[in-house]
């Protein structure tokens, strides 16, 4: 395999793949597509921008037409994709959008990776990535495995339901090379403060009220982004044909239970008194279809490619506090102009 192309390398999971990428196979070509809409910004790439097997280019993945071009003058072998929009909220407000990006955008992938390996697919990979929130929600029990049934609830999770079908229509009808993969919550540096644990953080960081959803017993899996990226990296080199793998951290916690944890460490970090951050916890109108619990069982992954999470969370949210605290400038930048104008829309 000796070029890729990487799509949404400017957004939180997508930096960190283009890192691990870019630094663990110097003999490669990445090349990383990306529209830079709010969430993409290349400041998360500053340390591997002059690399001589790097490049980017601003593209927008439902733009066919540029697309086409791209994929015929690069020639990639492979094909790694993680644009898409990707809050839950977001889609609430504004579905349409997430179908655009994700379906129409993934199909117009898939048909650039069809058009240019022309049916000779000998070496040729379309790694799509994927999300649990496809399995729909768990009750108090249980784990999503490879075989559980699709049942979206929200238009992101079902934008991402229908791309995923799209892609197993291309490997079922032309025989595409394709593999997937559907990940747990992650969180790490970089991550856009929409979610809940970098917004959490920077309101802590900024005495701003902790908006919690209804009563906060929801259920979240964690994995720390980094871990995350060398999955994707294993499955993308050695994962099977036509297969999709779940990744996640073994790593449950209720809303509620991991904001005042987040409270805790940043009260110890900031020199603040015990309990001071935890007051700023308000509970807010809960979020629509709220899916109550996300579990994965990532044994396939585990069994087959011996992928485990390598960072324990007291330590991946030690980091991901301290990049945070060390990156003020980054959290500023991205929390000015059109940030202001979606929190008072969805916090007010
Ligand atoms: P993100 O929102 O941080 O980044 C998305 C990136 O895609 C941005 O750089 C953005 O500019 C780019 N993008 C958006 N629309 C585009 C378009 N039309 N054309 C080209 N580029 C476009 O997202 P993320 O959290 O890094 O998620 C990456 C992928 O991983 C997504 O496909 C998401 O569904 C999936 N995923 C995310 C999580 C999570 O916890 N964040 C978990 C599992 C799976
Ligand atoms: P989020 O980070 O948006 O990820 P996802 O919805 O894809 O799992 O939200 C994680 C959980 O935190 C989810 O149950 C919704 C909840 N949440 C809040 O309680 N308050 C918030 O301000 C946000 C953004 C999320």
């Amino acid at each position: 395999m000796k070029k890729v192309i990487i799509t949404g390398g400017a957004g939180f999971i997508g930096s960190h793949v283009v890192r691990r990428l870019v630094n663990q196979y110097p003999e490669y070509k990445i090349l990383n597509l990306d529209a830079l809409t709010y969430a993409g910004n290349l400041e998360n790439l500053k340390d591997v921008e002059n690399k001589t097997n790097y490049q980017f280019i601003k593209a927008d993945i439902t733009n066919e037409t540029h697309i086409d071009k791209i994929f015929s003058a690069f020639q990639p072998d492979g094909v790694i994709h993680l644009a898409a929009e990707s809050h839950v909220d977001r889609s609430i407000t504004s579905p349409l959008e997430f179908v655009k990006t994700n379906v129409i955008g993934t199909v117009n992938l898939l048909n650039a990776a069809k058009n240019i390996w022309k049916n000779n697919f000998k070496g040729k990979r379309f790694h799509h990535v994927s999300t649990d929130e496809v399995y729909g929600t768990l009750g108090e029990t249980g784990l999503f495995t490879e075989k559980t049934n699709y049942d979206p609830h929200s238009p992101y999770s079902a934008s991402k339901a229908s791309s995923d079908h799209f892609v197993r229509a291309y490997a079922d009808t032309y025989g595409l090379p394709i593999v997937i993969t559907n990940c747990s919550n992650n969180y790490g540096p970089n991550h856009f403060p929409e979610k809940l644990i970098p917004l959490m953080i920077h309101n802590i960081i900024n005495h701003k009220p902790l908006p919690v959803y209804g009563d906060g017993n929801y259920t979240r899996d964690w994995l720390y982004v980094e871990d995350h990226a060398v999955a994707i990296d294993l499955v993308f080199h050695q994962g099977r044909d036509k297969e999709n793998y779940n990744i996640g951290g073994f790593n449950e916690w209720k809303n509620i239970d991991l904001v005042n944890l987040l409270c805790r460490l940043m009260d110890k970090k900031l020199g603040r008194a015990e309990g001071e951050s935890a007051k700023l916890i308000t509970f807010v109108k809960d979020r629509l279809g709220h899916d109550l619990r996300y579990a994965i069982d990532a044994t396939k992954i585990n069994k087959e490619l011996g992928w485990k999470p390598s960072v324990t969370f007291e330590e991946g949210l030690a980091k991901t506090i301290n990049w945070y605290m060390n990156n003020q400038e980054w959290l500023n930048h991205v929390t000015s102009g059109e940030y202001q104008k979606y929190y008072e829309e969805q916090y007010s």
